[in-house]
């Protein structure tokens, strides 16, 4: 409470101009996780036998026990609670519950239904996402995404997930991410099965990915109609700013390309029933039972990217910051207009559907940065809202450090911070600042004192309801 008062006496930031953003009261906040990378020892993945083979992952490092989240479910849906948000976007291992090909785990299932009770006790919904990156080995020794067979082993694993837990979950994600799975696993090789530039084997899989996810959006709607409930199925797409690196033609239309192929290949193919692909080879399919097979859009943003003629050489990464821009501790670019400019660009392509933030957040192990961040980011969700942008929610990623792929351990996105060796949450300061908004549903912006607050960290972490 000391430091809230010492925030009513600061002088107001001269020159500055402070607005108070407010968002609506059926505004849905929420954070994010996913199975493989909290829960611990996922061992019939795809990505644990990854990280088990030599130079895959920054220094080595391995999943192991992540942060416990297997053994913690009580503990973190309090964290959760804590937070004051009422949604929390998870994903369920398809490895665990289905660790031999039709030889489901009701030992799995159980104690997924556990967490979701300690979710629901506490006022929280469940946003469940079926895959989130990992895959069975025993899918993955057939081929993954690009085996034959895919779209209705997936269907089957979708059923067995909603028999088991869908009276409790009312939005699913099919699939997280599609075109970082296609880009990073068979172009750039920094995600299993690791291919490099093999556009042909990019195609497969998300061709694959489209059918699996057109499979189970019927199946799921068709199980949820037999018991007269409403739910709704959508994917969390991946959506980059690609602007030009220099204001030449070529590079313009670079960026033209690559954002087509990257950004609005797969949600274009969702909305019209056919795939459109300029790169990494010109693509012009139909599928069948895939149009209109998405009751939302999951709006998964970061960054943005400078690109030039020589990008298409380097999409292991696409990584070309501008020139004195802020960073993230991985070197993404901080650039809070971006999610503006993609929601708008949503709202438009895909007019009617409502839209969510399914992911949003920056690695930042002091937690220097992640207050402002927050706060322009939202303030440019609430630009994009006063403008009619059907803008449902927002999920923060992620609710705790965990395990960030290839880039291992290091990069802390968390809202708790993780003591990797005790499996200790300790609430970053910017985590109050979350739960305030969460809590009120406004801030003021951009409010000096509050980031200064955030700076001058303290080692008790009073109420996080103790924001004014
Ligand atoms: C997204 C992934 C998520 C996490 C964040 C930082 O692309 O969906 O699992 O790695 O990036």
């Amino acid at each position: 409470m000391a430091s809230a008062l010492v925030l009513v006496q600061q002088p107001a930031v001269a020159a500055e101009k402070i607005e108070f953003v407010r968002f609506p009261d059926t505004f849905k906040w929420c954070v994010a996780t996913s199975g493989h990378q909290i829960e611990g020892n996922n061992v019939n993945s795809d990505w644990w036998r990854w990280e088990h083979s030599k130079g895959k992952i920054i220094n080595g490092e391995m999943s192991g026990w992540a942060t416990d989240h297997w053994n913690r479910v009580e503990e973190d849906a309090q964290l959760i609670s804590d937070l004051n948000v009422g949604y929390y976007r998870m994903s369920v291992e398809w490895s665990r519950l289905e660790p031999r090909p039709g030889v489901f785990s009701n030992k799995a299932l159980e104690h997924y239904r556990h967490e979701l009770k300690e979710l629901l006790q506490r006022g929280i919904q469940p946003m469940v996402t079926l895959n989130h990156f990992t895959l069975p080995i025993w899918v993955a020794d057939r081929g993954g995404w690009e085996w034959d067979g895919m779209p209705e082993a997936f269907a089957r694993y979708a059923e067995f997930v909603y028999r088991g837990l869908g009276h409790d979950v009312q939005d699913w994600i099919t699939i997280n991410e599609p075109m970082v799975v296609a880009a990073f696993g068979y172009i750039g090789g920094t995600f299993p099965p690791g291919k490099t530039n093999d556009g042909a084997a990019a195609v497969r899989a998300v061709e694959k990915m489209l059918r699996s996810h057109a499979l189970a959006y019927h199946l799921l709607h068709r199980l949820a109609a037999m018991e007269k409930r409403a739910i709704r199925v959508g994917v969390a797409h991946h959506f980059r700013i690609f602007d030009p690196k220099r204001p030449l033609p070529a590079d313009w239309l670079m960026s033209w390309v690559i954002s087509g192929a990257f950004n609005w290949a797969f949600p274009d193919a969702l909305k019209t029933g056919t795939l459109r692909l300029l790169i990494p080879q010109v693509v012009l399919k139909s599928f069948e039972g895939l149009k209109g097979t998405q009751d939302f859009i999951g709006v998964n943003y970061y960054t943005r990217n400078r690109v030039d003629f020589s990008s298409l050489k380097h999409t292991e990464d696409f990584q070309l910051v501008g020139e004195g821009h802020a960073t993230t501790d991985v070197g993404w670019e901080i650039y809070p207009e971006g999610i503006y400019r993609i929601l708008k660009s949503v709202a438009k392509r895909y007019r009617g559907l409502p839209i969510l933030v399914t992911e949003n957040g920056l690695a930042d192990g002091a937690d220097i940065r992640r207050l402002e961040f927050l706060k322009d980011h939202l303030f440019q969700l609430s630009r994009a809202v006063r403008e009619g942008v059907p803008l449902e929610g927002y999920c923060y990623w992620s609710l705790l450090d965990n395990f960030e792929w290839t880039e291992g351990f290091e990069p802390r996105f968390g809202l708790y911070e993780v003591d990797y060796r005790t499996f200790e949450r300790i609430p970053r300061l910017s985590a109050r600042f979350f739960a305030h908004v969460a809590r009120t549903g406004h801030f003021w912006y951009p409010n000096q004192s509050e980031i200064q607050l955030a700076s001058n960290r303290s080692s008790s972490v009073p109420s996080f309801n103790a924001l004014p």
